[in-house]
C-alpha cells in the first residue's frame, strides 16, 4: 500500500438527475466526502474535489414521459436544483459539472473508441424485446407485465416492485411495452461487452492481495462477486438518450450509462483544468479515493478499474472506495419516487442558516458500517443536547464571562494550576483521535473525538468554576479564562471540517481574523493560540434550539406523504379491480374482539389548514370528546359532516397528523368510482354503542 503521495484526487458518485438530493446521498456521500476534503486541506495537502450530475440512463426517459417533456428539460431541472443545494449546504466542490456537456461525451466517446479500436471488447447478438409501434428496442424498465413470482400487474422487466424480486423480462408474464402499450417481439439486436472475466485474475490480485485495507463492507462485496466469477458487461444500450455509440454505420444505440458516468470524474476534471487534468489522473503520486453508496460498489471498484486498465496510457486505479451503507428515515427505506425523503433544497428553506445541523446530525448518525435510521426526533436531540447544550454552551459561557471580567480581552495566564496543564494536554490526544478516525474513513468516531473537546472545555468550567472565583482572585479568574478560550480557538480548528458555518461564526466571536497568522490544522492541540490582550468580538449563540414544533411540522409532512401514497396504492388497486378489493388474509375473533368500534357523532369540523385532504373532527364518543383527523375532505365538506352519527375504531394508537393528535380513526368505504363514503347507523343510536 502506497502512502507517500502528492496530492488527493476525491470524487463524489455522480448523482443521477432526475430527482433532488436527499439526507441519503448526503449521509452515505457528499457529508463524509466534503470532512475528508475539508480535512486534507487544513492538513495543507494538494486536493482537487470533482463531482457532476448523472445525466444519461433509463430513469431520465422515463420521468421525461412521464413528465410531458425532452429529457435535456429534466436533467436542466434538476442539475440547477442539485448544484444550488450542493453549494448552499457547503459541499464545496472544486467543480460540479454535467454528462451532458460536450467535454463529457467526447471524452467519453473518444475512451470507448480506443477500446474499440484496440479490440478490447467482444460484440455479442442477441435477442432482445422490440416495440414495433413505437420502432425501439425496449430497456427493461420499459416493459411491463404481471410477475411471475407473485403474480402482481405492473412488474418491470428488470423488477417487481410489489414482491421486490429482481427479474428479466422473461420473467413477465403477459409483457408490454410502456410506450405503446402494444405487446413486443424479439428481434436481434447487437451489443458490445467488456469482458470482465478477462480482467478476474488481475482484479483479484489488485482488490484481494493488495487492498485488504478497505471498509469490510467494500472488500466483502468485491470478493463476493469476484469469487462469483466475472461475466462480460455490455457496454452499450438501444436508446436515444445518451453519448452515442461512435462507430459508423451504428445508429440508435448509445453507451450505457454506467459505462459514461465514471468518465465523468475525468471530464469534469478537464474541463476545470484543461492543461493539467492529466497531472490528477495519469500519475502515480496522485492518490484517487472515490467516495460512493454501496449499490455504486462493483462499478467502482470492478467496472471503472476494468475499464482503466483496458485504457492503460497511464490511468490510475483508485487508492480507497470509502461506500457507505445507506440511511432509512423513520423505519422506511428512502424512496424518491414515493417522496419518502428529507430533501436538502426543502431543509435548506425550511431551515435557514441551520446547515450544520443536518451535517452534524448525519455524520454522528451516518451509516458507516451498517444501514441507519434517520428520525427527526434524534435530530432534534442531536442539536438541543449536544450542538447547543455542549458545544455552543461552553463557547458562549468563555467568550461572556470574559466580556463581564475582562471587557472582552483575552486575559493572561496569570496564576495557572495543575487543572489547566491537565486539561489542556488532553488536546493533543483529541487531535490525535480525530486524525486517526478520519484518515480512516471513520467520521462518526472523528465527529465524536471534536465533541469531547467541548465536552473537556463544559467539564473545566464546571470544575474550575470562575464565576464565583471571580468573586475572590481575579487573576485566577483570568487563568481560567484564558484556558477555556485556548480550548474554543482549539474547537474552531477542530470542528471546521465538519462544521464550517459555525466555524466561520465562532472564528467571527473569537475574533481570529486579528491574529497575526489564520489558525490551521498545526495549530490543533497549542495551548497558546491568543495572546493576552487580544480583543473578542461580542457573544453570539452559535447554535439555536430546535422546537417541539419544528420537528412536529416535519413528522406531519411525513404523515401526509405516507397518507397520500396510501391512497395512491388505493387509486391504483381500484384501477386494477374497480369493484372488490381483495380478499384479506384471515384473522382472528380475538383480533377482531381486540377493535373498540363505536358509534360517535360528529360536533365541529373544519378543515386542516394548508391540505386538500384533511378535516379535523370534534366527536361526541358517548366516553368523552376527542379530535380525529381524517383525511375526507376531498369527500365531505365541514357542514356535511357536523350532526352526522359516525362509526370510529376509537382505541387506534393516536398518531400526529400536521401537528394535531388524532385519536382514532372513522370507518370509511370505497365506492366503485373510488369515492369514499362514511358508514352511519341506518337509524340514530346512542353514542358510544359498541359495534360487533
Ligand atoms: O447511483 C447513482 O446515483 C449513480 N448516478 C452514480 C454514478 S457514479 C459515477 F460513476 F458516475
Ligand atoms: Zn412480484
Amino acid at each position: 500500500m502506497k502512502t507517500n503521495y502528492k496530492r488527493n484526487l476525491v470524487t463524489c458518485a455522480l448523482p443521477y438527475a432526475n430527482g433532488p438530493i436527499h439526507i441519503g446521498h448526503l449521509a452515505g456521500v457528499y457529508v463524509p466526502a466534503d470532512i475528508y476534503v475539508r480535512y486534507l486541506r487544513m492538513r495543507g495537502r494538494e486536493t482537487l474535489f470533482v463531482c457532476g450530475s448523472d445525466e444519461h440512463g433509463v430513469p431520465i426517459t422515463i420521468k421525461a414521459r412521464q413528465e410531458g417533456c425532452s429529457p435535456q428539460d429534466i436533467v436542466d431541472k434538476y442539475h440547477d436544483i442539485i448544484k444550488k443545494s450542493f453549494a448552499d449546504f457547503g459541499i464545496k466542490f472544486d467543480i460540479y459539472s454535467r454528462t451532458s456537456s460536450k467535454i463529457h461525451h467526447k471524452t467519453a466517446s473518444e475512451f470507448f473508441r480506443k477500446l474499440y479500436d484496440e479490440g478490447k471488447f467482444v460484440v455479442r447478438e442477441s435477442e432482445q424485446y422490440y416495440d414495433e409501434e413505437a420502432k425501439c428496442f425496449l430497456a427493461d424498465r420499459y416493459i411491463v407485465g404481471t410477475c411471475s413470482k407473485c403474480g402482481a400487474e405492473g412488474a418491470y422487466g428488470d423488477q417487481c416492485e410489489k414482491c421486490g424480486s429482481t427479474l428479466s423480462p422473461d420473467e413477465l408474464i403477459n409483457p408490454q411495452s410502456a410506450i405503446s402499450g402494444s405487446q413486443p417481439v424479439k428481434k436481434m439486436t447487437k451489443h458490445w461487452y467488456l469482458p470482465l472475466d478477462q480482467y478476474e485474475p488481475w482484479l483479484k490480485e489488485w482488490i484481494l492481495e493488495g487492498h485488504k485495507e478497505w471498509k469490510s463492507n467494500v472488500y466483502g462485496q468485491c470478493k463476493s462477486w469476484l469469487d462469483g466469477g466475472l461475466q462480460p458487461r455490455a457496454v452499450s444500450r438501444d436508446l436515444d438518450w445518451g453519448v452515442p455509440v461512435p462507430v459508423e454505420g451504428v445508429e440508435g444505440k448509445v453507451l450505457y450509462v454506467w459505462f459514461d458516468a465514471p468518465i465523468g470524474y475525468i471530464s469534469n476534471t478537464k474541463e476545470l483544468l484543461p492543461d493539467e487534468w492529466e497531472k490528477w489522473w495519469k500519475s502515480d503520486q496522485t492518490r484517487l479515493v472515490h467516495f460512493i453508496g454501496k449499490d455504486n460498489i462493483v462499478f467502482h471498484c470492478i467496472v471503472f478499474p476494468s475499464m482503466l486498465k483496458a485504457y492503460g496510457d497511464g490511468y490510475i486505479l483508485p487508492d480507497n472506495v470509502p461506500a457507505n451503507e445507506f440511511l432509512n428515515l423513520e423505519g422506511d427505506k428512502i424512496s424518491t419516487s414515493q417522496n419518502w425523503a428529507v430533501w436538502l433544497h426543502e431543509y435548506l428553506v425550511e431551515f435557514p442558516g441551520q446547515q450544520d445541523v443536518l451535517r452534524y446530525a448525519l455524520c454522528a448518525n451516518a451509516p458507516e458500517t451498517k444501514d441507519n435510521d434517520f428520525t427527526w426526533k434524534e435530530f432534534q436531540t442531536r442539536n438541543n443536547s449536544e450542538l447547543v447544550a455542549i458545544f455552543g454552551n461552553f463557547v458562549n459561557r468563555a467568550v461572556v464571562l470574559t466580556h463581564k471580567y475582562f471587557k472582552g480581552e483575552v486575559p493572561a495566564n496569570a496564576k495557572p494550576e495543575q487543572v489547566d496543564e491537565e486539561t489542556l494536554s488532553q488536546i493533543p490526544e483529541i487531535r490525535k483521535a480525530i486524525e486517526d478516525n478520519i484518515e480512516n474513513f471513520k467520521f462518526r468516531e472523528a465527529l465524536k473525538e471534536a465533541m469531547n473537546l467541548a465536552r473537556l472545555g463544559n467539564k473545566y468550567l464546571a470544575d474550575t468554576e470562575p464565576w464565583k472565583v471571580a468573586k475572590s482572585d481575579l487573576d485566577r479568574t483570568a487563568s481560567i479564562l484564558n484556558v477555556s478560550l485556548q480550548i474554543c480557538a482549539n474547537l474552531a480548528i477542530a470542528f471546521a471540517p465538519f462544521l464550517p458555518f459555525s466555524v466561520e461564526k465562532l472564528n467571527h466571536i473569537l475574533n481570529v481574523a486579528a491574529l497575526d497568522s489564520a489558525l490551521t490544522w498545526d495549530d490543533l492541540g497549542s495551548s497558546d493560540l491568543f495572546p493576552a490582550g487580544h480583543k473578542l468580538n461580542k457573544a453570539e449563540l452559535l447554535f439555536a434550539k430546535i422546537e417541539d414544533a419544528q420537528v412536529e411540522a416535519q413528522i406531519a409532512k411525513l404523515n401526509a406523504t405516507k397518507i397520500a401514497n396510501e391512497i395512491a396504492t388505493a387509486e391504483q388497486s381500484d384501477q386494477e379491480d374497480p369493484a372488490i378489493a381483495p380478499a384479506k388474509a384471515e384473522c382472528t375473533f380475538d383480533d377482531f374482539q381486540a377493535m373498540d368500534i363505536r358509534t360517535a357523532t360528529v360536533l365541529e369540523a373544519e378543515r386542516v389548514p394548508k391540505t386538500d385532504k384533511l378535516l379535523k373532527l370534534t366527536i361526541d364518543t358517548g366516553l368523552d370528546k376527542r379530535t380525529i383527523v381524517s383525511g375526507i375532505a376531498e369527500y365531505y365538506t365541514p357542514e356535511e359532516m357536523v350532526g352526522k352519527q359516525i362509526c370510529i375504531l376509537a382505541n387506534l394508537q393516536p398518531r400526529k397528523i400536521r401537528g394535531i393528535e388524532s385519536q382514532g380513526m372513522i370507518l370509511m368505504a370505497q365506492q366503485e368510482d373510488g369515492k369514499m363514503r362514511i358508514i352511519s347507523p341506518e337509524e340514530k343510536l346512542i353514542n358510544g354503542a359498541c359495534i360487533g
